[in-house]
C-alpha cells in the first residue's frame, strides 16, 4: 500500500516539475517563434525609413507621469505612421479611437501598443510592491499581477511598466516603495512572479500584458537616496546584487525592459553599451525591446554626454535603447542620421524587429481593439477579496510587548488616533493607476463596524495632519487616550507626496509633528499600538520607546481597514517579514543585512553576536550609534513564538570540484518548535557566509526560505539543500565558480539571529 502511495507521490511530483518546465517553455516561446519571426521580417521589408523610426517613438497622451510636453495633433502623426506607442491612455474609448487611426488610416496598419504604470493593481488597488514583497510569497505576487493584467487589458492596456526590480538599500529614496527591497535572492523570485502574473501562460492571451523590468540598471543605488542621482559601483556589485533580478525577469521571458535615469560609473544607463548590449543582448540573449525612461534619452544632454538632441539620440540608440519615451529625439533625428550613415540601417532594423516581435506576440495585429463594454469599471468582489488577503499578509509586526496584540475581547473603549486612520487616498499608495479613494475602506470605517458588532465604544481623534505643525488637535487626542482601554495610533507618511518617484526624504522620522502627538498620547499610559503607514523604513527608535506594539502596514490598498481589523483582532496572525532593514537612526543609512565584515569589525558588526559594547576605539563603528539596525532584514513577529535548534549538516567537508561540476549538494536542517500558545506560521530563512575566498564576501547572504505552520508545542525539522548556484562567486564576464572556503550557514528567523554551523569547502 505504502509502495503504491510512494509511487503515486513520485509521479505527481514529476508531473508538477514537468508541467512547470513545459509552461515555462510556452511562456517564453514567443521570443523565438518561427511564425512570428516570418511576419516580422515580411513587414519590415515593406517599411520606409520614416515608418521604422515611427515604431521607436512613444508619446504620453492623457495624464502625464513626467515633465509635461503638451502634445497635440497626434491623430495625424498616427496616420503617417510616426508613433509606435502611447503611454497613459486609460480610457478604452480613446484607445480604440487612436488604434482605429493606426489600423484604418496608416499605410501599413501596424497597431499601437498602449503602456501604463500598472504597478500594484489597475482598478483594484493592492498593497504597494514593498508591502507585497513583505509577504515573501511569490504566489500572492503572481495572483495580484494577474488580476492587474485582467483589469488593465480590459481597457486596452497591453503593456505595464512593472515590475520595478531595483534593489534598494537607502530608505531616503522614495522609490524603495516600488520594489521588493534590499535582497537580490528574494528580489529575483519576486521579479519572476510578477512576470508570470502579467504575461500569463501566453502573451497572446488578450488578458495578458507585456511586463517591463525596470529601471535598468542600478537606479536603486542613487547616491544619498536622492532620486535620479549618480551611481558609481563595482562590476561585482552590479553583477551580484543589482543585475540578478533583471536576469531572472529575462529568464522568465519578460517582454521589455526600461532603461534608467541614473548614470553608472559615469555612463548614463540610457546610453550604456555595457549593460544594454553586452550584458542584456550578448550574455542574456534578451529578444524583447528596451524602452527609455521618460525623457531619459534627452537627459543625456544634462548628464553631459551629449551637447545636442541628435547626439543624444545616436548615443542612446546605439547603446541599445530601442524605444524613445517622450524625448522626441529618435523621431527628430534617427532617420536623418541613418541616411547620413551615422546610424547603421541594420541597427535600426534590429530595434524595429524587437518591437514588432512583441506586438505580434501580444496578438495586437489580430485583435487591436478592446471591447469597451467589458472594461472593468467597478471592483470585482473576487479581486477585492484578494486585495484583503494580500494586505493582511503584508503587515509586519515589529513590536508586541506584553502581547498587546491581538486586542483582547471584552474591551469597553478603543481610542483610534491619528491622521492616517481615515485617510482613504493614502491607503492607495504611489502609482495607483485607476485606483479610486472612494473604494477604500479605511481603518476607521472598519473599526466603526466592528465596534457596533462587538459592542465596544470607539473614540476617534485625528490629532494632527500628516505633515502638520499645529498642536490644536492634541488635547482631544490625549482625552481620547485617557478614556480608552487600548489606544491605536494610525501614523505615517503621506503616500502621494512622500513615497514613489521624486519623493526622496532627507529625514526619515514620522513626518510633521506626529512624534509629538505620539508622545502626548502615550503619556496617558494606556496599552498603545502604533499602526504605521509608510512606503519606506522609518527611523522608529524614539517612537518604539513609547509604544507597546508596532505594526508596519505600508500602503495597504483598498482593503486597508478590513485587513488590519482582522490582524489586530487576531482573526489572522501577522504573516509579513521585513524585506528592508529598519535603521535605528538616519546616520546608519544606507543599511542592509549583507554587509562585508571590514578589516575592523567591532564586536557586534558580526551579526551573529550581540550589539557593540560601544567602547572600542579604532573600529568600524559610530561613536554615537550602534552598527546593528532597529529591526533587521527578515524580521517580523507573530502571535506565537518559535525556537530554532542549531543547524545540522550532512557533511562537514565538501569538494569544491564536485560542487563546481554540479555533482555535490549539501543538506542543512534545523528543528523549529512553536513555543507559544497559539497556532502560527514562521518564515524560516537560510543564510550563508563564505570566508577565505579570493574576494571578501558578505557576512550573510540569503539563499533560501520556507514557511512552516505549527500547532502549539509542535516541532518540525526543516531542510534546505544548497550547491553550486548558492555557493558560486562571480569571477569575470559570465563566469561564476565555487572557491575553497570556510562556509558558515544559518537557519534563522531573520538576518541577525541564530548560530552558524561551519563546513569546509575544499
Ligand atoms: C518615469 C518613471 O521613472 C517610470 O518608472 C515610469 O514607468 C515612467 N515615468 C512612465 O510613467
Amino acid at each position: 500500500m505504502s509502495k503504491i502511495r510512494n509511487a503515486l507521490v513520485v509521479v505527481l511530483l514529476w508531473s508538477i516539475v514537468l508541467t512547470s518546465f513545459v509552461s515555462a517553455q510556452t511562456r517564453k516561446s514567443w521570443t523565438k517563434a518561427p511564425e512570428i519571426e516570418r511576419k516580422v521580417e515580411a513587414l519590415l521589408k515593406q517599411m520606409t525609413l520614416e515608418e521604422k523610426v515611427g515604431q521607436l517613438n512613444q508619446y504620453s497622451y492623457g495624464m502625464p507621469t513626467g515633465p509635461g510636453t503638451g502634445r497635440s495633433k497626434v491623430e495625424e502623426a498616427i496616420q503617417r505612421g510616426e508613433i509606435g506607442s502611447f503611454l497613459n491612455v486609460t480610457d478604452p474609448v480613446l484607445s480604440n479611437r487612436l488604434q482605429h487611426i493606426a489600423m484604418d488610416q496608416s499605410r501599413l496598419k501596424i497597431p499601437l501598443i498602449f503602456g501604463l504604470d500598472v504597478i500594484h493593481g489597475y482598478r483594484t488597488t493592492f498593497p504597494v510592491p514593498l508591502a507585497l514583497s513583505a509577504t515573501w510569497d511569490p504566489t500572492i505576487v503572481q495572483r495580484v499581477s494577474r488580476i492587474a493584467a485582467e483589469e488593465a487589458t480590459s481597457s486596452g492596456i497591453r503593456w505595464t511598466f512593472s515590475p520595478m526590480v531595483d534593489i534598494a538599500r537607502d530608505p531616503r529614496w522614495g522609490r524603495i516603495v516600488e520594489g521588493a527591497g534590499e535582497d537580490p535572492y528574494l528580489g529575483s523570485m519576486m521579479a519572476r512572479a510578477y512576470v508570470r502574473g502579467y504575461q500569463g501562460e501566453n502573451l497572446n492571451d488578450p488578458q495578458s500584458m507585456a511586463a517591463c523590468a525596470k529601471h535598468y540598471v542600478a537606479y536603486g543605488a542613487a547616491e544619498a537616496g536622492r532620486d535620479y542621482n549618480t551611481v558609481d559601483m563595482s562590476e561585482r556589485q552590479l553583477r551580484e546584487v543589482y543585475l540578478p533580478p533583471f536576469h531572472a525577469a529575462v529568464d522568465e521571458g519578460v517582454a521589455t525592459l526600461m532603461a534608467s535615469f541614473n548614470s553608472i560609473n559615469g555612463v548614463p544607463a540610457s546610453a550604456n553599451q555595457f549593460t544594454l548590449t553586452q550584458v542584456l543582448r550578448g550574455e542574456w540573449d534578451f529578444r524583447g525591446f528596451v524602452v527609455s525612461d521618460w525623457g531619459s534619452v534627452g537627459e543625456l544632454i544634462p548628464h553631459g554626454v551629449a551637447n545636442d538632441l541628435a547626439t543624444a539620440a545616436r548615443k542612446g540608440f546605439l547603446a541599445g535603447v530601442d524605444m524613445d519615451m517622450e524625448s522626441n529625439a529618435y523621431f527628430e533625428h534617427l532617420a536623418g542620421m541613418t541616411k547620413a550613415g551615422q546610424v547603421p540601417q541594420a541597427a535600426l532594423d534590429q530595434a524595429v524587429r524587437r518591437i514588432l516581435r512583441v506586438k505580434f506576440a501580444l496578438g495586437l495585429f489580430d485583435r487591436p481593439y478592446v471591447d469597451e463594454k467589458n472594461a472593468v469599471t467597478t471592483l470585482p468582489p473576487a479581486n477585492v477579496a484578494v486585495a484583503r488577503d494580500a494586505a493582511e499578509k503584508s503587515f509586519v509586526l515589529l513590536k508586541n510587548d506584553a502581547s498587546v496584540l491581538p486586542l483582547q475581547k471584552g474591551m469597553r473603549t478603543v481610542a483610534l488616533i491619528g491622521p492616517l486612520a481615515d485617510s482613504a487616498p493614502d491607503m492607495l499608495g504611489a502609482w495607483s493607476a485607476r485606483g479610486d479613494a472612494k473604494d477604500v475602506v479605511t481603518l476607521k470605517a472598519a473599526l466603526e463596524k466592528r465596534a457596533e458588532r462587538d459592542g465596544f465604544r470607539l473614540i476617534y481623534a485625528k490629532g494632527t495632519e500628516i505633515r502638520g505643525t499645529s498642536e490644536a488637535g492634541f488635547a482631544d487626542a490625549a482625552a481620547a487616550a485617557a478614556q480608552a482601554d487600548v489606544v491605536l495610533l494610525a501614523l505615517g507618511e503621506d503616500a502621494s507626496w512622500m513615497t514613489g518617484e521624486a519623493a526622496s526624504r532627507a529625514f526619515i522620522d514620522l513626518p510633521g509633528n506626529q512624534q509629538q502627538l505620539l508622545e502626548r498620547v502615550a503619556a496617558a499610559g494606556k496599552p498603545t499600538a502604533l499602526v504605521l503607514f509608510s512606503g519606506r523604513p522609518l527611523a522608529l527608535t524614539s517612537a518604539a520607546a513609547r509604544v507597546n506594539a508596532i505594526i508596519e502596514a505600508w500602503s495597504p490598498g483598498v482593503q486597508a481597514g478590513p485587513a488590519l481589523e482582522r490582524v489586530l483582532f487576531g482573526e489572522a496572525a501577522p504573516y509579513g517579514r521585513l524585506t528592508v532593514t529598519f535603521p535605528r537612526s538616519l546616520g546608519q543609512v544606507p543599511i542592509y543585512h549583507s554587509v562585508l565584515n571590514t578589516g575592523r569589525p567591532p564586536v557586534g558588526l558580526d551579526l551573529t553576536r550581540p550589539p557593540t559594547d560601544g567602547n572600542e576605539k579604532f573600529k568600524s563603528r559610530y561613536i554615537d550609534e550602534q552598527n546593528v539596525p532597529l529591526y533587521p532584514f527578515g524580521f517580523g513577529l507573530t502571535y506565537t513564538t518559535f525556537d530554532y535548534s542549531a543547524p545540522q549538516v550532512d557533511a562537514k567537508e565538501i569538494s569544491v570540484d564536485q560542487l563546481n561540476a554540479g555533482r555535490a549538494k549539501l543538506s542543512i536542517t534545523a528543528e523549529i518548535k512553536n513555543t507559544g500558545s497559539r497556532r502560527g506560521e514562521d518564515l524560516v530563512q537560510l543564510y550563508i557566509g563564505l570566508r577565505g575566498t579570493s574576494v571578501a564576501r558578505p557576512v550573510r547572504q540569503l539563499k533560501g526560505f520556507r514557511r512552516i505552520a505549527l500547532a502549539p508545542g509542535e516541532s518540525q525539522r526543516v531542510e534546505f539543500t544548497i550547491g553550486r548556484d548558492e555557493l558560486s562567486i562571480w569571477q569575470r564576464d559570465t563566469k561564476y565558480a565555487v572557491e575553497p572556503a570556510e562556509l558558515n550557514i544559518w537557519i534563522a528567523p531573520n538576518a541577525q539571529s541564530g548560530t552558524p554551523v561551519t563546513v569546509t569547502l575544499k
